[in-house]
Order: C-alpha cells, then structure tokens, then sequence
C-alpha cells in the first residue's frame, strides 16, 4: 500500500481489485487512511485487536505525541496547566473548549456549588453495601444510580441547556459520592458538601472532616491534590474513555456511560494500577527488597507478575504526567515532613529497570501510576481510594469526550469480527450426545 500525499488518498490492491481509500490528516500532522467505507468496496474488514492502531473518531480535546513525550488538553501543554491552573478551570477548558474567563469560571463555579448535595435516599444505598466494599464497585453503582434520580437526564433528545445541567449535576455530586464511599468504609457519618470551599477544599473536607469537628485545610495538601486531578483530567481515547463513548453512542445517559467509564478504570492493566503499584513496593519492601528478583520475574514470560506502572499503550518514550508528579513526590513528601521508604524502592526499581535491556528494547517506563499512589499515601488517602481519585481527576475529560460524541452525531459504536468458530452444524438429540 502506498499513500499519495498528492490526491490525499491510498490505494490497496488485494486480489485483483485495487481500492481507493481517503486519507484525514489531523492539525498535528498525523495521517490515518479512512476505511470506513472498505466493506462495502471490497467486503474486507480491518483485524487490530486492542485497537492498538485503530483511530476510532477524530477528536479536537486532547492531544498526545507519544514518541516526543508530548500532552496537551485543547492545545495548551500539560506542564503549564499543571504548574498556572485550578482543576475547575481545566474542567471548563475540556468541557466549554477554551480557558474560562473569570466571569465565566464564577458562574461554573457557582453552578457546580448548587448541586453538590446527593438525595438523602440514596444515603440508602451505601447502608446495603457490604463494610470493606471496594469504592470503585460502589462509586460506579452511584454513578449509575443518579440517572434514577434524574429521570430528564434519560431522554437522548434534551436540548443543550439540558445537557449541561447533567452534566454539572455530575461534576459536583461525584466527590461528594467518593466521599461517602470512603466514610462508608470507615464507619464515619457522611460528612455533607460545604460550599463555601472550593472544589477541592470541599472534597479533602468531605473526606477527612468530622460532623462534629472544625476540619483545617492544608494548604500542600489541597494544591498537590489540584495538581493530581489536572494531570488526570484528559488522555483522548484510553479504555475508559473509549467506554465512555461507546456506551454514550447508545444514546445511554450520561451517568450511565460514566458509570461503565469507572468500571473500565478499575483494572489494573488502566487506573487501577496506581493501587496495584502501592502492593507491589509494599510487597518488594516485605521482600526483603531484592529488586533483581522483581526484575527478572516481570521479564519472566512463564510468571505473570508484570511490573506494574510501568509501560504504556502510546508512551514508548517517557510519560510526561510521570515526570511531573515524580518532582510534585518529592516536593509533597518534603513539605510535609515525610520520609517514605517505598518512594526509595520506587526510585530504585525506576533506576534498574530503565537499565535493563528488557524494558529499554521494548519502551517501558514510569507511566502516571507509578508515583502518583505515593503522593496520595502521603496526603492520606488509603489504598482502595487511588483510582477513586483518578476517576474524579479523569471526569471532566470522560465528559467532555462524551459531549463531543454527541455534538458530532457520531453514529453507535459496533466494531465487526473475524469469525474463527464451527461451522453450520445440526443440533445432535440430547441421548446422542
Ligand atoms: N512489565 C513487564 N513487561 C511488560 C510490562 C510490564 N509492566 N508492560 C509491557 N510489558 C512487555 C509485554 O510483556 C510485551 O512483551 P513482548 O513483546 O515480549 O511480548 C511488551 O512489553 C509490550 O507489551 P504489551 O502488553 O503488548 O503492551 P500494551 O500496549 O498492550 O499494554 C500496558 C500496555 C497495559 C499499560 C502494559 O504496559 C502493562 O500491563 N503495564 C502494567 C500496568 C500499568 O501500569 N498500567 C497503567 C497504564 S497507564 C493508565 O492506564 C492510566
């Protein structure tokens, strides 16, 4: 096959036949031929599980280059977001397309304050939740939940305004229901939204405050956790946000497909890894510490320990949320006066293993999980409640790309198969069988 760079477009000859195929060009320079019409001018189909190199829309959010190591949400670079944003503006930014105004940022701000409480029935469902119960498995079932209690937010032929309201509706209950997950756990009361705070001051409150109690926000503690969600806020389309949209191309509600997005987060090859990366150097540490053994196990083919928060599906270079949040570790833990020996194996195995010719061949490196379960330990959120924060951080981005499905009119998402089964064959009598 070759691409005509002239008459945008590339032929395929198979058999006999030679195909035209269009060639889309994105505003990075990227190139993908357009096979959407292949079937029907050739009855072929394109085979790529894990769409490792299928392009399933075109999208305008985020963009990422992962041989250079490169982020950026709507066009501005990761680096800067972090380092000159608040989580809420970047929120706007995915969602509206452009940095908020002051006027505008109040008024969202505004909006998302009015609808931080959750109905009191659904206190109901977190009592029939088993204690221990992990918070994933129960943000997800809220998530869903909320769409029973906003019936309108089923109806797929709401106007914009409407959209918007759900979608606000969303933002501002999530922390609120993360919350409850974690005080459910713990055998707290639920601690209720106090809107005088800001987003984040709000969540930390909710969280760790008690009904009883005068909770005093760290100021170290509410910017790293700023800086945390912004560095999660978008990654285009990952396998949750691939959920996302599939499930939205149904016409599903928005808090469904949310929903189905936090279940698709949960594992631990996605956002679960950053609790699984905590196990794993807890475990090494427990160990004794012998790095060597861990190396050569996750190079071991026959073992199927993988060393978790390392590798990436795009990133064959380095991460650049890695980077970040691997200098915010070390300026959190400075600042709050803790020395965590697991940062150190973390830091050692980094070292050993970008050495290794194993992991260099292939590209593996440090991705986002890799540190960011270390800076949540410090800032005291336990173990089960790392991917909890990954999904608050990653919502805004699940939203937006939602959104941006819908406004595009793009059409359900149903990908087509191979068939590698038996043939036709007749149904034997049960005593013949
Ligand atoms: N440890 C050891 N070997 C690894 C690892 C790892 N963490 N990751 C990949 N490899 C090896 C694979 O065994 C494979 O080797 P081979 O070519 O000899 O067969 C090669 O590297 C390529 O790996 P794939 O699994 O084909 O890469 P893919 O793009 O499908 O998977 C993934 C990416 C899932 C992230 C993988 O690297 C992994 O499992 N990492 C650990 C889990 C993790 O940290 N996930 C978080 C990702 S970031 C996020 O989702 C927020």
């Amino acid at each position: 096959m070759n691409v005509d760079t002239m008459t945008d477009t590339a032929r395929l000859t198979f058999e006999d036949k030679e195909i035209e195929l269009p060639v889309v060009r994105g505003s990075e320079g990227e190139v993908a031929l357009d096979i959407s019409k292949l079937r029907g001018q050739s009855g072929l189909i394109t085979l790529d599980k894990g769409f490792k190199n299928t392009g399933s829309t075109t999208s305008a959010i985020t963009f990422l280059n992962g041989e250079e190591g490169i982020l950026r949400y709507r066009g501005y670079a990761i680096e800067d977001l972090a380092e000159n944003t608040s989580f809420m503006e970047v929120a706007y930014l995915l969602v509206y397309g452009d940095l908020p105004t002051q006027k505008r940022l109040d008024w969202f701000e505004d909006s998302i304050k009015m609808h931080t409480l959750v109905h009191e029935n659904m206190k109901r469902f977190f009592d029939a939740f088993p204690l221990g119960a992990h918070p994933m498995g129960m943000l997800s079932a809220m998530s869903s939940t909320l769409s029973t209690f906003y019936p309108d937010s089923q109806d797929p032929n709401r106007s914009m305004e409407d959209i918007d309201m759900t979608i606000h509706r969303l933002i501002a209950k999530l922390p609120t229901l993360a919350a409850q997950c974690y005080k459910h756990n713990m055998g707290h009361p639920m601690v209720y939204p106090a809107n005088d705070l800001s987003y984040t001051e709000n969540f930390l409150y909710m969280m760790f405050g008690l009904p009883t109690d005068d909770y005093e926000i760290d100021p170290i503690i509410n910017d790293a956790i700023n800086k945390l969600l912004i560095l999660h806020a978008d990654h285009e389309q990952n396998c949750s946000t691939s959920t996302v949209r599939v499930v939205g191309s149904s016409q599903a509600n928005l808090y469904s497909s949310i929903s189905a997005g936090i279940s698709a987060l949960w594992g631990p090859l996605h956002g679960g890894a950053n609790q699984a990366v905590i196990e794993m150097l807890e475990q090494i540490k427990a160990d004794g510490g012998d790095l060597q053994k861990w190396i050569d196990k996750a190079k071991d083919k026959t073992d199927s320990f993988r060393l978790m928060g390392f590798g990436h599906r795009v990133y064959k270079n380095f991460d650049p949320r890695a980077r970040i949040i691997k200098k915010s570790a070390d300026e959190v833990l400075a600042k709050l006066g803790i020395n965590d020996p697991v940062l150190d194996i973390a830091k050692q195995l980094e070292e050993v293993a970008l050495k290794d010719e194993y992991f260099v061949q292939r590209g593996l490196y440090p991705n986002v999980d890799f540190y960011s379960g270390i800076i949540y330990r410090a800032l005291g959120i336990p173990t089960e409640m790392f991917t909890v924060m990954f999904a608050l951080g990653r919502l805004p981005g699940w939203i937006a790309q939602w959104k941006e499905m819908l406004e595009n009119g793009e059409p359900i998402g149903r990908p087509r198969q191979v068939y590698t089964g038996h043939n036709a064959r007749p149904v034997q009598p049960l005593a013949q069988r």
